[in-house]
């Protein structure tokens, strides 16, 4: 357990320095959960391999990236952390990790736009050798206003699947100026994270703003993608009756045989209780489903932008809203007297109405972070600027540690089913 800092704070812009002792209760309750990362550290603490290394963060400031930015730290790291949404900022935790555990951090919950960019620059003011992003937005800053510090950074990496489309579209145009490797797009953070993780916690936040009973409830989820099975799937397995909407139709098929109703969201909108968002693109829900929305339905977003519900339009055309019905939970009233409630702003729900995904999952997201920003240390230098995958090796470590955390076992290959594998010449 680090000691309490007492003497020189880090450089911070944070809440209220009062809350630190109710955000170390939490980092620590989280910590319980992430086994994987606690190994991962211990090694760390041993190795050293970040001594003399910079790290800029920007991500959600909650309870489970404390404790990688306490692994990172742990292993020699400089780390300036901001938050990538200014919803899912946890006070207690940003106080926790600037007062008990040293670590600079820039983020306030429900800062505006303003504040959420010059936190961003402050984190990069730390003139950082990698960085870790969840979005893309502060890779994109570096990009567009603070160039002056490429010069310096070796590489990256990203942590969610819109953050990696973001890249892909730099890189494809030849803007992305250093390596940065798609976290998100190993099989122990896509798989798990954006399922399970996603799943559960979008369905959390629902009940904690509304204690609504989702059985027997009609719950449109848009997206079938990795989240919205996760969504799709807990929802089904809670009583509801779950419809899909999809563009892509190998989704839409999937859903289909997985006993899911297809809709296009013009349809659905006419019959559903539930609305949740969850495909990365834009003005899913807009003004043609508003206008045909039964009275008194809930809708969520939990895709990383707040751009999947159109919120501009019910503000512009709403004949009045009652802000904070209940704990994150806005009613817009139509002008023919509907009411539209609407979660979180319409920005993450999970996030932004609940506490995110549970410890556990983070574990192995935040082991691939961890171990594949020590990658960086070692192999950046060999990278061209672009995006890259994480070596399948760290993939398997996370995996492999994780289910023996959770007390399962798998066989090994026998020598003869090794060789019936990895040979061309075995008939049937
Ligand atoms: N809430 C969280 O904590 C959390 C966690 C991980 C990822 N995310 C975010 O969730 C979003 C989805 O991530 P994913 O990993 O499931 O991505 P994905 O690419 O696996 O799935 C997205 C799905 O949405 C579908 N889609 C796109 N436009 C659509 C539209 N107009 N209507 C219906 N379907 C549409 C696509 O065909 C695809 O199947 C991203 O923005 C990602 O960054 C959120």
């Amino acid at each position: 357990m680090n000691p309490p800092i007492t003497a020189t704070l880090p450089r911070h812009d944070i809440a209220d320095a009062a809350l630190a002792s109710d955000g170390r209760k939490r980092i620590e309750w989280a910590e319980r959960n992430m086994p994987v990362l606690a190994q991962i550290r211990e090694r760390f603490e041993k190795s050293q391999p970040f001594a003399g290394v910079r790290i800029a963060a920007c991500m959600h400031v909650t309870a489970e990236t404390a404790n990688l930015m306490r692994v990172l730290k742990a292993g020699g790291a400089d780390i300036a952390l901001c938050a990538s949404n200014p919803l899912s900022t946890q006070d207690d935790t940003a106080a926790a990790l600037v007062h008990e555990y040293g670590i600079s951090v820039f983020a306030r919950h429900a800062v505006d736009r303003d504040g959420y960019y010059s936190h961003i620059n402050a984190a990069l003011d730390i003139a950082p050798h990698q960085v870790f992003d969840d979005g893309c937005d502060l890779v994109n800053t570096i990009h567009t206003t603070r160039k002056e510090l490429i010069v310096n950074i070796t590489g990256g990496c990203e942590e969610t699947t819109t953050g990696v489309i973001r890249l892909n579209q730099m890189a494809k145009d030849g803007a992305l100026l250093f390596p940065m490797i798609a976290v998100n797009d190993t099989d122990t953070k896509h798989m798990f994270d954006n399922r399970y993780g996603t799943g559960q916690s979008t369905l959390d936040a629902v009940f904690r703003s509304t204690n609504y009973l989702i059985a027997g409830r009609i719950v449109v989820v848009a997206g079938f993608g990795y989240c919205g099975k996760g969504v799709a799937e807990r929802a089904k397995g809670m009583g509801a009756d779950v419809i899909i909407t999809e563009i892509d139709p190998t989704k839409a098929l999937d859903a289909m045989m997985q006993g899911f109703r297809v809709l296009p969201m013009i349809d659905a909108a006419k019959i559903g209780d539930v609305f949740i968002t969850v495909t990365g693109n834009r003005d899913v829900l807009r003004e043609e489903h508003f206008k045909v929305m039964k009275d008194g339905v809930i809708m969520a977003n939990s895709g990383h932008f707040d751009i999947e519900i159109d919120v501009a339009w019910l503000e512009q055309n709403s004949k009045s809203k009652n802000v904070k019905m209940r704990h994150e939970t806005d009613e817009y009233v139509l002008a023919d007297g509907r009411r539209l409630l609407l979660l979180a702003e319409g920005r993450l729900v999970n996030l932004g109405a609940a506490e995110g995904h549970p410890a556990s999952v983070m574990d192995m997201s935040f082991s691939d972070q961890a171990l594949t920003a020590e990658y960086l240390v070692k192999e950046a230098a060999n990278l061209k600027p672009g995006v890259h995958d994480v070596p399948s090796y760290i993939d398997k470590e996370v995996a492999s540690l994780k289910l023996i955390s959770m007390g399962g076992r798998i066989d090994t290959l026998t020598p003869a089913q090794d060789m019936y594998l990895n040979s061309w010449e075995h008939g049937s």
